[in-house]
């Protein structure tokens, strides 16, 4: 047998390495890597009567029909889940501390039991029951028919949750979670990892649909979520700005259902609320239309979603000017600016920008280039565009403008809202009646001299 030293193992995304080093080879992180004992002594639990077994894919197909899947009710999250709840799934939901993931879940569970008859259980190991009621009282459901356990070693757990078989289980957090066959640490990468399997092991040989909750960690020595990410069937993530009560619901991985889907929540007093309208809410903020705003016309998931785009252009008093993006990806910032720069002789050098979605959104589509350039021409210039104008397209490095997919959509959305005019690329499919005053355009020069040009 191989003598074993010490492994280390990368808190961001799980690698082990045999050395320590300063940063991860498989993801980038800095600091990353830590000692971690108990990697090599995984869980050796054997899976039963059905080890080994195999059956033809033709006979599964006939024999078990797709089990039902429960809807909460919460439609935000039903439709972020790819129309509710899975039996027998495991469920990752990440976020940043005191974003509301707790809140969520707990409101979940009471809306699960509402649905689905059977109640779910919710282990906490962070807050004791008294606490979790607490909240439950802020959150008007004390009445709700929810178990609770707090507590934090994963052998009680499992006795718990296999004398009961819940319909649904909630685990708060993996990262409190102690397995006492891992030698090392709570939230350590090993203890982490082996909660985790020990749970989606347990949800796919019970039926149970496990929801485990995982925080985001700057650093220090706990886990991150990523670290079990491939072992769920669903990967969500709960995000919002700290000054913002917008909470957005973001399916990265889901085996049951479109990725990048979104669900739109409101931090309020009594718990979350869901927002049926986030076009609405995410363009409340607007003002009269004033130079470097705009707005885009995006699909979030399957969702069309309309967003301000700001931008704002200074003289720069530093040798290297200042380029900050909150919202959009700052590479694809200065693709643009260079598109501008080397196609339309419009030249950012000696200006400071800054580039702002409204309502702490992050959208990633590349159908936002369009909506960018407008957004930074329009500062620059100091010419505000139409109030009434949405805007889409991606930008080639050409300057050309590709056609953008779901143009039927994102004109719907824009109607619905009381937009009058849409700019959008050439060869774009488009409907003929959407009640919106059409420019198509082919390349970025010939938009700016649409829109700009005296
Ligand atoms: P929490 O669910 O505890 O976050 P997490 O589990 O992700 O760490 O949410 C904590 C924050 O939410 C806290 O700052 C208080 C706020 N909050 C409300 O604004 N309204 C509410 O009804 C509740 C329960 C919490
Ligand atoms: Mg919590």
């Amino acid at each position: 047998m191989a003598a074993r030293g010490p492994r280390y193992a990368c808190l961001e995304c799980g690698a082990t390495h045999a050395k320590w080093a300063g940063r991860c080879d498989a993801c980038g992180a800095w600091n990353s890597i830590v000692e971690d004992a108990g990697l090599s002594s995984g869980p050796a639990k054997s899976l039963g009567s059905a080890r080994g077994r195999r059956v033809a894919l033709s006979d599964l197909s006939h024999a078990e029909p797709e089990p039902p899947r429960t809807l909460s009710g919460i439609a935000e999250l039903d439709r972020v889940l790819g129309g509710g709840l899975v039996p027998a799934s495991a469920i990752l939901v990440g976020g940043d501390p005191g974003i509301g993931k707790s809140t969520l879940l707990l409101q979940a569970a009471a809306a699960f039991a509402r649905a689905g008859g059977s109640a779910p259980i919710y282990v906490s190991g962070e807050e004791a029951s008294a606490q979790i009621r607490m909240r439950a009282a802020r959150l008007g459901l004390t009445e709700a028919p929810i178990r609770l356990a707090a507590e934090t070693n994963l052998r009680d757990i499992l006795t718990t949750l296999e004398a009961e078989r819940p319909a649904v289980a909630i685990i708060d957090s993996i990262q409190t979670m102690w397995a006492d066959h891992v030698e090392s640490a709570p939230g350590s990468v090993a203890q982490v990892r082996a909660a985790a399997h020990e749970l989606v092991t347990f949800a796919k040989r019970r039926g149970t649909a496990v929801i485990l909750v995982g925080h985001v960690t700057k650093d220090g020595q706990i886990a991150g979520p990523r670290v079990v990410e491939h072992m769920v069937d669903t990967v969500l993530y709960f995000e919002g700005e700290r000054g913002h009560q917008f909470r957005l619901l973001r399916s990265v991985k889901n085996r049951f259902g479109p990725a990048d889907e979104i669900g739109v929540f409101e931090m309020t007093g009594a718990g979350l609320a869901e927002v049926t309208n986030p076009s609405a809410l995410f363009l409340s903020e607007r003002g009269t239309p004033s130079p470097g705003s705009v707005v885009f016309a995006g699909i979030e998931g399957t969702r069309p979603l309309l967003v301000e785009v700001q931008a704002l252009v200074a003289p720069s008093a530093l040798g290297t000017p200042r380029r900050s993006v909150v919202g959009w990806d700052s590479g694809r910032l200065a693709t643009v600016l260079a598109v501008l720069e080397s196609r339309c002789g419009i030249g950012f050098a000696g200006l400071d920008v800054y580039l702002n979605v409204a309502g702490g959104l992050r959208i990633s589509e590349p159908a936002a280039d369009l909506a960018v350039a407008a957004a930074l021409v329009s500062a620059r210039e100091d010419t505000a565009l139409p109030a009434d104008a949405v805007i889409f397209g991606e930008i080639s490095l050409s300057g050309a403008l590709r056609p953008i997919a779901q143009g039927e959509a994102r004109l719907r959305e824009a109607a619905k809202l009381g937009f009058g005019q849409a700019y959008a690329p050439e060869g774009s499919k488009l409907p003929a009646s959407s009640g919106l005053a059409i420019h198509m355009v082919a390349n970025l020069a010939g938009f700016i001299e649409k829109c700009f040009g005296s």
